[in-house]
């Protein structure tokens, strides 16, 4: 066991900062008391998270997005435990410095606390999170406590939750007019159940602006407008690797275009016998 020190960033900013361990829950609600901003990015797999971990992404998140960029499913409700683990394990294991978070799948931890503890272990135990993530205000109020009192740091997720596509009929915006009271009331419930940061999906700006005041915990925004704690995006998204993308989403690259291309210089010097060269190849 490592003792660490007891002031979480030193002094240091999240993002660039904290560089011999990993980000805890504790550096993110100091973030919060200095008024600093962090980036979160989603990770699926080993080559990838360790590239965001050396840009020093101070959060990585296996979501259950997994199931639309990794699986090739249309919804995040398909996606199972068994899929999810062996990502996480493989984020876990090639970072160093971000804090992992586990996105909960549909059906693993709705049934009741102890179906979410039984689940949240797994991605603690075999895929080494260090936090969970789950979708829904009041109704798993009682899965977020009890996860929290076995040592299990919850993540919540309000607003837009993809999970619930069915009963929302649709990716639509929420928390609009009257709704903006019940999402501010989600949000203080999870914070009292003991969530260190809240997810803000798809809400309009001002909403998620008094949500982000309101409460003592980082919220997490994603189609939420600038005035959240953290923005997170789907790295896929990010990267202009998605075909297509929300109007939330900003492209920071278009990787799409570049693995295309060098896919094709590949295959056009396969054919045309320019590859490999004698630098490529071995001697007897
Ligand atoms: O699964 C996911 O990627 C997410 C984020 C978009 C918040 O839940």
């Amino acid at each position: 066991m490592t003792i660490t020190s007891t002031t979480p960033s030193a002094g240091n900013s999240l993002y660039g900062g904290v560089t011999n361990r990993r980000v805890t829950v504790r550096d993110l609600a100091s973030a919060k008391a200095r008024g600093e901003r962090w980036p979160m990015l989603t990770a699926y797999d080993a080559l990838t998270a360790r590239v965001f971990d050396e840009a020093g992404i101070p959060v990585l998140l296996v979501g259950d997005s997994a199931a639309n960029v990794v699986y090739g499913y249309d919804t995040t409700l398909p996606v199972t435990m068994d899929e999810l683990v062996p990502l996480t394990a493989a984020v876990s294991r090639s970072t160093q410095r971000a804090l992992v978070v586990a996105d909960l799948p549909f059906g693993s931890y709705q049934s009741s606390p102890q179906q979410a503890l039984e689940s949240a272990s797994r991605f603690m135990k075999e895929g080494r999170a260090q936090a969970v993530k789950l979708e829904g205000g009041h109704a798993v109020a009682p899965q977020v406590e009890l996860l929290v009192s076995a040592g299990i740091p919850v993540m919540a997720h309000l607003g837009l939750t993809p999970q619930s596509v069915n009963t929302l009929g649709g990716y639509r915006v929420q928390g609009r007019g009257e709704a903006a009271a019940g999402l501010l009331k989600d949000a203080k419930e999870m914070e009292r159940a003991g969530a260190f940061a809240v997810v803000l999906e798809c809400v309009p700006a001002e909403v998620a602006a008094q949500v982000t005041e309101q409460l003592s915990v980082p919220t997490v925004g994603i189609g939420a407008g600038p005035s959240t704690d953290a923005q997170v995006l789907v790295w896929q998204d990010m990267a202009g690797l998605s075909p297509k993308v929300a109007k939330f989403v900003k492209t920071y690259a278009n990787l799409h275009e570049t693995l295309r291309d060098a896919a094709s210089a590949y295959a056009d010097e396969v054919v045309n016998g320019t590859f490999p060269e004698e630098r490529h190849s071995y001697t007897g």
